[in-house]
């Protein structure tokens, strides 16, 4: 590339980040579904009616989402992936939904999503073609793209990075940025571009991600087995000092969907995924069939204070702070009100695991702490930082405790906001110690 194409380009780059996305959407890491890895790229609605990308399956969804409690936890954004065009552009250069699939087109379904009190995510990709070969979205057509998608009413767009390289890339995703920030329609954008360069510094620039994107995709797409879930919990664990300072409100690092209610997880490992996409402060995505969903699953997808923890204000992701040899992983999250999470992570294939360990080795501050045992529901209060304790972790489980400090004067202490709903479930609680022992 010549001198002046590359400081051509720069001007570019320049005027797209200075025009950056920053419309005060994704203040906690978004919630909802999306179609992926659930119903890929099914699009034979003739024999598999129920399960093709299809309108059908969305307003499905939608419907789902507004009257099984969805939307009241947070879980919003109903997003459409791969597979929803035509594979050509109208006579205007337009994106189209396949009228086969789409009869009503996007703006109506939007609708739908929206008369439901729901938001509507579409997909496109920065590049030549889709991942699955639909039409793409070239630099010369980001600025069409993203005034139909706003046109329609679309409110969160994933874009993806197949078929691209990295100086388009580097071009395009801040293109889009303006580009949605034009059409003057707050949407939340996600973008893949991470994830197509390794995911780590220096090819990546998380302070550059961090001004034109709210959320990116860092890593490998997720599949449908603990296998996969554990693979992505571990590359994010061992990158955590280049990506967990990326994050914060307005900018959130992607380890993909949700798969919990699907065919691979077990209830221990479901909760695992749960616990560790709510230490990290992931997007809380599903990629499920809400519309048959074992009431095990629903409820670790509905679990009122994981949610909490994933959604907490002060918005800081948390860490992974020891890993032992016997197979325990603990990771720790601040949270607001000086409250935190704590989760034990048992890599172990044999048996429950009885983990020995105290608060102060967890960099508790001396005193006494309240623990609540998210998914047990049970409640310890007076426990001391420098008391022995122990938990029983089943193989590839978790126990996840949601610790808050103990004043003498915390009877007087009028709780803040973000909370009561949390100090709801205290008191519900309360009377039971379960499977927590002070030694
Ligand atoms: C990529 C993305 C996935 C999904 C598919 C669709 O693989 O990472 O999340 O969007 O493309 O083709």
């Amino acid at each position: 590339m010549g001198s002046s194409a590359v400081s051509g380009l720069l001007v570019l780059l320049l005027v797209s980040v200075s025009y950056g996305l920053d419309n005060g959407l994704a203040g906690t890491p978004p919630m909802g579904w999306m179609a992926w890895e659930r119903f890929r790229c099914n699009t034979d609605c003739i024999d598999d009616l129920q399960n093709c990308i299809s309108e059908a399956l969305f307003r499905d969804m939608a419907d789902r989402l507004s009257e099984d409690g969805w939307r009241e936890l947070g879980y919003e954004y109903l997003i459409i992936d791969d597979c929803w065009m035509l594979d050509q552009r109208d006579k205007e250069g337009r994106l189209q939904p396949d009228p086969s699939r789409f009869p009503g087109g996007i703006a109506k379904l939007a609708r739908y999503v929206h008369d439901r009190g729901l938001k509507l995510g579409i997909y496109a990709d920065m590049g030549s073609h889709t991942c699955m070969g639909f039409p793409g979205t070239p630099l010369h057509k980001i600025q069409i793209d993203a005034q139909t998608f706003a046109s329609w009413g679309v409110d969160y767009l994933k874009f993806d990075g197949c078929y691209s390289n990295p100086v388009e890339q580097m071009l395009g995703y801040p293109m889009m940025s303006a580009a949605l920030n034009d059409t003057g329609r707050p949407m939340v954008y996600s973008c893949s571009w991470p994830a197509y360069l390794g995911g780590l510094p220096p090819n990546v620039n998380y302070s550059l991600l961090g001004e034109i994107c709210h959320l990116w995709r860092n890593y490998d797409d997720i599949e449908d087995s603990w296998d996969s879930v554990q693979d992505i919990i571990q590359w994010f664990s061992d990158n955590q000092d280049d990506l967990q300072p990326a994050a914060g409100p307005g900018r959130w690092n992607d380890p993909d969907m949700l798969i919990i209610g699907n065919f691979g997880l077990s209830v221990d490992q479901a909760r695992s995924q749960m616990a560790l996409w709510a230490v990290m402060a992931s997007p809380l995505i599903m990629s499920n069939d809400l519309r048959n969903l074992d009431p095990n699953m629903r409820a670790i997808l509905q679990n009122k204070v994981a949610i909490s923890i994933n959604q907490d204000p002060m918005g800081v992701q948390g860490r992974r702070l020891l890993q032992k040899k016997s197979g325990i992983d603990v990771y720790w999250r601040p949270l607001s009100s000086s409250c935190s999470a704590l989760v034990f992570l048992s890599r172990r294939t044999d048996m429950p695991y009885l983990y020995h360990t105290y608060l102060s080795k967890l960099n508790y501050e001396a005193g006494s702490y309240q623990v609540y045992d998210v998914f047990s529901g049970s409640t310890r209060t007076g426990l001391n930082s420098t008391s022995k304790f122990s938990v029983s972790i089943n193989p590839s489980g978790v126990v996840m405790w949601y610790v808050s400090p103990e004043e003498p004067s915390s009877q007087t202490r009028s709780d803040p906001a973000p909370h009561r709903e949390l100090d709801s479930e205290f008191r519900l609680h309360k009377s039971s110690i379960g499977r927590l022992t002070v030694l």
